[in-house]
């Protein structure tokens, strides 16, 4: 898909990794929609710098815990651009929480957050992307692919982002493809002491922890090069699930 002058909505695109691939976006020339939810400020600031780089961008807020939120976002979206080519569903929460520790509540948020906003997000945008012959990318994470019993809820509903990529993937195909990529740790919470993230860095097999634009990288050869790609999740760790 050749990006330039079409319109790419990023979710949770205020700051760290949404920001980076709202920017890498820009990058390519793409007319942005930024979402977030809290971080108007960032929001802002991510729009500012995407304007400086000569393309057009809006902001958009809504919490997309709320299925209805989520459904109308890609319409809000495609009124103000005249169309949605690309939706990264990056928004997210990593809570950390054993069996134990789970609440109902807490479980429900999980995965109102992390994996029904997805599918509500995609549904309420298909109109647009079908009619672009669109692309979507989800962002699962490696814990989706391996179990972290401290953060059993996050896990769960991290694997059901890679099923639901690969159901959509095949109930939009032809017309429209959906990937996603799980990250290991590219940045990891900023409440993290330098002894974790030294450890984690050290038990890689690539020997460091990741960057937003390791995840960016793959994004974009998902939207640019991979065009005979769908329903595929493309792990991007350092190789911490080989070793
Ligand atoms: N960082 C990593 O190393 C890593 C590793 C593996 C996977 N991932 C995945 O990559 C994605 C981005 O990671 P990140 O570290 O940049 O995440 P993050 O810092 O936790 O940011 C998540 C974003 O999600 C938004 N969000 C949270 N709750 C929301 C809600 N109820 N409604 C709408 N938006 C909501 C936030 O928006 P506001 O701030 O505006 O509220 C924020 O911009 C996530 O899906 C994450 O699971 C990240």
């Amino acid at each position: 898909m050749r990006l330039t002058s079409r319109v790419a909505l990023v979710t949770g695109a205020g700051h760290r990794v949404g920001r980076a691939i709202a920017l890498a976006l820009a990058g390519r020339g793409m007319r942005v929609a930024i979402h977030y939810n809290r971080s108007r400020a960032d929001a802002d600031g991510t729009a500012a710098a995407i304007r400086q780089l000569g393309t057009e961008c809006d902001t958009f807020a809504a919490d997309l815990g709320d299925a209805e939120a989520a459904r109308a976002l890609g319409p809000r979206v495609a009124a103000r651009f005249g169309g949605l080519d690309v939706l990264i569903n990056s928004a997210g929460i990593m809570t950390r929480a054993s069996i134990e520790e789970t609440t109902p509540e807490l479980w429900d948020e999980v995965m109102n957050v992390n994996l029904r906003s997805a599918f509500f997000t995609v549904q309420g945008a298909l109109p647009s992307l079908r009619a672009a012959k669109g692309k979507v990318v989800n962002l699962a994470d490696v814990g989706g692919l391996e179990p972290w019993p401290k953060y059993a809820a996050h896990c769960i509903s991290k694997a059901g982002v890679v099923m639901l990529t690969k159901t959509l993937a095949r109930a939009l195909a032809p017309d429209i493809t959906v990937n996603a990529v799980a990250p290991g740790a590219v940045l990891p919470p900023d409440e993290w002491s330098d002894a974790a993230r030294k450890h984690l860095a050290s038990t890689t097999p690539l020997g460091r922890l990741g960057s937003p634009a390791d995840v960016t990288a793959a994004v974009l050869y998902l939207l640019e090069g991979g065009d005979y790609v769908t329903g595929e999740t493309i792990v991007v760790d350092g190789g911490r699930l080989i070793r």
